[in-house]
């Protein structure tokens, strides 16, 4: 059966010869949460804005709901609802008039728009403020609006690009829990986020997209368990020590003596190792840094989690912004649809 959203060999190269996506394929079946993951640059926003529409791509396939993303781009629209990365609710306006006139573009009417902005307004927890013009909201109360414009026609599938990011941690609380309700619904979720934690909650299948190519695809449980591996995270004391760099000496210890470890990756604050049974090794390779002079700040083990999973496959750690970033993006005029 084809899926809801359906991706083959897509390719994106802008004018300016950037090669943004570089032949992926995926699928998305009707009525999941399905999360697309990657670090800074991926592809991700440009994917998405191929298949909602507004992006032409440079070859390959694309289709939403059994349609077209080239010839069939109007009907398409009509049954998506889009949030970008970029919030882009027009601030001259007020929060409910911002979500009428999103009523009327999806030619609605009347009371049917009336009562489905006072039902928004409240899921967004923007009631209050509805009648404010958009361009004194906070960075936050935006983001929600620009959400809850998305979502005014009903749509069967949504496309959100990090809507959660910028936002307080209650905040994104109360739109997790929308987005889930959302999905239990039925409506098809397609979302990039950096938090793993919520996408581990609620995303059925993921896709982790890396410099414009897929480089894994499965159920949170599956890729994890792929690890087959306890992680270990270790801290150096040093960055560099007599004769090289620490990373180098401790990678050196860990190759000659540790049959166990499966995989060793750099990390911020110095290497991620990947180990079965790793708190049992945790004696053993405090006692080899000794005797190598490696001095550890920090040691930690933890049973795999998507972070790992995301580390593996990209050899980064998602980057999660802090939630002034976003508010301070409302300081530099206005942005209009
Ligand atoms: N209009 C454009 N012209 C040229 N290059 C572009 C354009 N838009 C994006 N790119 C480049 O394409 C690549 C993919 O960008 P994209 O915005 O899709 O990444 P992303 O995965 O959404 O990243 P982020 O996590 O930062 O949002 C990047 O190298 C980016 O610089
Ligand atoms: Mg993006």
């Amino acid at each position: 059966m084809p899926g809801i959203v359906d991706v083959s060999q897509l390719v994106k190269t802008y004018g300016d010869g950037t090669k943004a996506v570089k032949g992926i394929t995926f699928t998305v079946n009707e009525g999941e949460f399905f999360g697309f993951l990657g670090p800074n640059g991926a592809g991700k926003s440009t994917t998405i804005k191929i298949l909602t529409t507004l992006l032409q791509k440079t070859s390959g396939s694309a289709s939403v709901a059994g349609l077209n993303v080239e010839s069939d781009a109007a009907k398409i629209r009509k049954i998506i609802g889009v949030q970008n990365q970029d919030t882009v609710v027009d601030e001259d306006l007020t929060g409910r008039e911002n979500l009428v006139l999103q009523g009327q573009l999806q030619q609605m009417h009347g009371p049917a728009i009336k009562e489905r902005v006072d039902e928004l307004l409240k899921i967004v927890d923007l009631t209050d403020a509805a009648d404010k013009r958009a361009g004194f909201y906070s960075g936050g109360m935006k983001k929600r609006l620009d959400l809850a414009t998305t979502l005014v026609h009903n749509p069967k599938i949504l496309f959100l690009d990090e809507p959660t990011t910028g936002l307080d941690p209650q905040s994104r609380a109360a739109i997790w829990a929308y987005l889930k309700r959302l999905n239990e619904q039925g409506i098809t979720i397609f979302i990039t986020t950096q938090y793993l934690e919520e996408v581990d909650r609620l995303c059925r299948r993921l896709a982790i997209v890396d410099l414009g190519e897929i480089v894994a695809q499965g159920t949170p449980g599956d890729l994890k368990q792929e690890i087959g591996a306890d992680s270990i995270s270790l801290g150096f004391e040093n960055s560099s020590m007599n004769g090289g760099d620490v990373r180098t000496k401790a990678r050196q210890v860990l190759e000659k003596k540790f049959d166990g470890v499966s995989n060793i990756v750099d990390s911020d604050i110095g290497l991620t190792v990947y180990a079965k049974n790793g708190s049992y090794m945790v004696p053993e390779l405090v006692r080899a840094f000794d005797d190598a002079h490696i001095r550890l700040s920090s040691i930690g083990v933890s049973s795999p989690t998507l972070d790992d999973v995301f580390l593996k496959h990209t050899g980064k750690r998602i980057r999660v912004e802090e939630v002034s970033s976003a508010n301070s993006r409302g300081m530099f005029g206005r942005r209009r649809r």
